[in-house]
């Protein structure tokens, strides 16, 4: 079967795109990364792409629309069929994300639909959450809002800083992005409205707790 063709937005350290690439080395993985655009001169993700062999494109000093048009037509050229935004932090033009409907993900480091937009994992520590994690999602024209693929949930620290959770997230995202795009390269990934199911998975079982249950338990008995 024919591997799907990603291409990745990106804005910075490109360590989600690093994942994916890594991810398409594997020969059995579903997906390859195609293209990708930063809309950001010397943005480190850049030379990522650059030492693996991808195409990639600047497209920075822009404003929206002629960023869409341009990154539209780079996308359609390099025969791309999902869009995966990996750290880009720009709001993409409606018609753009129109065009690319149910073909285009992002991931978030927080469980959506809390904490949307800038800092998500500084939000959850300030609001005193027990678990805070990521979330890949379909993308809609609201940021940070469209149907839920995938999540992967971090137990919060106590006296953590934001530096440590992010990075705990970080590593999450890292798997959870490629898990993500396999399951849609896999054909497994229905959208019904505003929410997605999965075929063949299913949620665990049982539910956790933070504090743990030993802690909890030796804390009330
Ligand atoms: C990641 O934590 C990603 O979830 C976040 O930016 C970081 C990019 O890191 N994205 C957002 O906050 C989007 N709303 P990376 O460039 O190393 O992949």
């Amino acid at each position: 079967m024919a591997r799907l063709r990603l291409g990745v937005l990106i804005s910075g350290r490109g360590s989600n795109l690093a994942a994916l690439i890594a991810a398409s080395a594997h020969p059995h993985y579903p997906a390859e990364v195609g293209f990708v655009i930063s809309n950001r001169e010397g943005a480190p993700g850049l030379r990522i792409a650059g030492e693996a062999g991808i195409a990639h494109a600047v497209l920075g000093g822009r404003d929206a629309s002629a960023f869409a048009r341009e990154a539209d037509l780079l996308l359609r050229r390099a025969g791309v069929n999902l869009v995966c935004l990996a750290g880009f932090m720009r709001i993409l033009e409606a018609g753009f994300v129109e065009a690319w409907r149910d073909r285009m993900i992002n991931i978030h480091p927080s469980l959506l639909p809390a904490f949307q937009g800038l800092n998500a994992q500084r939000q959850a520590l300030e609001a005193g959450v027990r678990f805070s994690g990521c979330t890949v999602h379909f993308v809609r024209a609201e940021v940070d809002k469209g149907p839920i693929i995938a999540q992967g949930v971090v137990p919060v620290r106590e006296e953590e800083d934001e530096e440590a959770l992010s990075a705990r997230i970080l590593e999450l995202e890292h798997r959870l992005y490629p898990l993500a795009v396999r399951l849609i390269a896999e054909g497994r990934v229905r959208i019904a409205g505003a929410k997605t199911s999965i075929a063949g998975a299913s949620a665990p079982e049982f539910a956790f707790t933070n504090p743990s249950e030993e802690r909890l338990v030796s804390a009330t008995f």
